[in-house]
């Protein structure tokens, strides 16, 4: 199969009553973690790749590597741009061969953030490219983004409303409390804004911070209308631990099959725990 665009699973998401998670790749083990687990749970999948891991990864090596796990996985696989800071990264990445875009115009002003994601919207659609716009700022530390807890900003539901009619994003990612990294404490989501907004707007709701936010709210979230759910730092978490562990053990442990692969293995595991959660196998 070749990629495919967000708009190939993520109507029936929201119809049916699932979130389709977002996985981020930080690494070749992170695509090769994911894909085995979306065909293990027969799960639609969204590959995440912030600008960040575009960096160190490569652009090319990006697509080359969701191109081979869509072509070998015989599910749905969407290369979704996170959080993409301007027009011409978007344009780059859809060049490239993404599938799929984030505009993050949340740091602009109101209708600022609304006409420049309009001009992204009309360029990916020409081409089948979905599109993921962001209201709120969504607080903590992903890659080039850093907001700190007081300047994370809840969205606003009427403004969300009238941000998606004016820009028909595909999914909608909205500020409802939720951070990007571990939590401290318990987040506090803000469900009604989920559900005034998801039942106002015919695009699914993204919940990004997906990590450590407890299972009944996922399901709640989920139930009144999310439909996208971006989970990295957990996967960071997990596959850390197990190289730092095995490398604690073994002194002389120097090949990095030999640690990556069990990180690997880790990484997989939170993955397919994830699409349970989400509701999202048996759905490719
Ligand atoms: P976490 O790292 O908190 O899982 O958030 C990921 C995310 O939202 C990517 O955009």
């Amino acid at each position: 199969m070749a990629l495919v665009s967000m708009n190939a699973f993520l109507p029936r998401a929201k119809k049916e009553g699932f979130a389709v998670g977002q996985f981020n790749v930080n690494n070749l083990e992170y695509f090769q973690a994911i894909t085995e687990a979306a065909k293990e749970e027969r799960s639609p999948i969204i590959f995440g790749a912030s600008e960040g891991a575009i960096r160190y990864i490569g652009l090319e090596n990006v697509v080359a590597l969701a191109e081979v796990a869509a072509k070998q996985a015989d599910v749905p696989i969407a290369l979704h741009l996170d959080h993409g800071s301007t027009f011409e990264v978007v344009i780059q990445c859809i060049r490239a061969g993404f599938s799929s875009v984030m505009f993050d115009g949340s740091h602009h002003p109101f209708e600022e953030n609304i006409r420049l994601t309009k001009k992204v919207v009309e360029a990916a659609h020409a081409v089948g490219v979905s599109v993921e716009g962001e209201l709120g700022t969504i607080g903590g530390v992903e890659d080039d983004l850093d907001v700190a807890e007081e300047d994370a900003t809840i969205a606003k539901p009427a403004e969300a409303i009238h941000f998606w009619n004016e820009t028909k994003v595909d999914a909608l990612a909205i500020a409802v409390g939720t951070a990007h990294g571990m939590y401290k404490g318990e987040p506090k989501i803000h469900f009604n804004i989920i559900d005034e907004v998801a039942k106002a707007v015919d695009a699914p709701i993204v919940l990004h911070g997906g990590s450590g936010v407890p299972d009944a709210a996922i399901q709640k979230a989920v139930s009144l209308g999310v439909g996208k759910i971006n989970v990295n730092t957990e996967n960071q978490v997990a596959s850390a631990q197990v190289v730092r562990e095995l490398l604690a053990k073994n002194e002389s442990m120097i090949d990095p099959r030999k640690y990556l692969g069990p990180a690997r293995d880790a990484i997989k595991e939170v993955v397919k725990g994830k699409m349970r959660l989400f509701g999202s196998s048996n759905k490719a």
